[in-house]
């Protein structure tokens, strides 16, 4: 029996919020009947599959100008992570997310994502981003406000001079790897499962991300069983499999883009 975790309304019937046994919260859609995060916990899912696996926590440290391409923007808690650490390291960050069902504000602010880092935390990480957080969040909510339901294309949030969200509203399965001049360091491979998203777990899709990597970059998801392993290996990835979160899952795939490769 999966434990029992604690469940909160929304004001929109189809999604649910879940309090994760990290303390932070996730979505759940319950037409999908599928949760954005792992219920273990979803700020720890965060940071070790997406910031720590794909070396963007490196980067970032380096101060190295960073280029990520993530697939499902969802509650923005990958964002709000990397552009909090960007802010406090100082990092140049261009944060592409690509989404078409964008949650509503009333949502998103039950969410109370600033909670999360304060839940990273707890685990010893992003100790020096709380503060920005909390300040790149309640902007992002101002941001979320002026865009409407039925919005298309490319909208960007200037988080800061150096750091931008450009938030694409469209369907990610028609992204085209020719229509970016620059490389991306990482690519955050966020959608549903290969069950309930079929649509983006497909050979054209990861090929397109595979291009969009520069050499050595990594492709990093939740999603490690032997069909997603042979359809990365098909589309040129070196797949290896990094540590899952603390109490979540044992193993999730690091995909990474061989130098000679390309
Ligand atoms: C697991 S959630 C993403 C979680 C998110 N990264 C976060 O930090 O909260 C998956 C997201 O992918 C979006 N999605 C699924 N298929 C998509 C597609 N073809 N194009 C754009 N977005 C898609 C869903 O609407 C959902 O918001």
């Amino acid at each position: 029996m999966p434990p029992e975790r604690p469940l909160l309304e929304t004001p929109d019937p189809r999604y649910q919020i879940l309090v994760t046994d990290d303390g932070s919260r996730s979505l759940q859609d319950l037409i999908l009947n599928e949760s954005y995060h792992s219920g273990s916990g979803a700020a720890a899912e965060s940071y070790v599959v997406y910031l720590r696996n794909s070396a963007v926590v490196d980067l970032l440290a380096a101060e190295r100008d960073t280029r990520i391409f993530e697939y499902g923007f969802g509650t923005g808690m990958n964002f709000l992570m990397t552009a909090a650490l960007a802010e406090a390291r100082n990092a140049p960050l261009y944060f592409e997310s690509w989404e078409y069902r964008l949650l509503p504000k009333e949502v998103l602010q039950l969410l109370n994502l600033p909670e999360a880092i304060r839940a990273a935390q707890q685990l010893g990480w992003l100790t020096e981003c709380g503060e920005h957080a909390e300040m790149i969040w309640n902007r992002f909510l101002h941001f979320r406000t002026s865009l409407d339901s039925n919005q298309h294309g490319s909208c960007v949030f200037d988080v800061a001079p150096n750091i931008t969200l450009n938030l694409m509203l469209g369907d990610a399965t028609s992204v085209q790897s020719h229509g970016y001049a620059k490389p991306f360091d990482a690519v955050y491979f966020d959608a549903f499962s290969p069950q309930t998203n079929p649509d983006l777990w497909t050979n054209e899709v990861l090929s397109t991300a595979y291009k969009m990597l520069r050499p050595s970059g990594k492709l990093t998801t939740y999603c490690v069983n032997s069909y997603v392993r042979k359809l990365m290996t098909e589309c040129g990835f070196k797949v290896s499999k990094g540590p899952g979160p603390p109490k979540g899952k044992r193993e999730v795939m690091i995909a990474s883009k061989e130098s000679d490769t390309i």
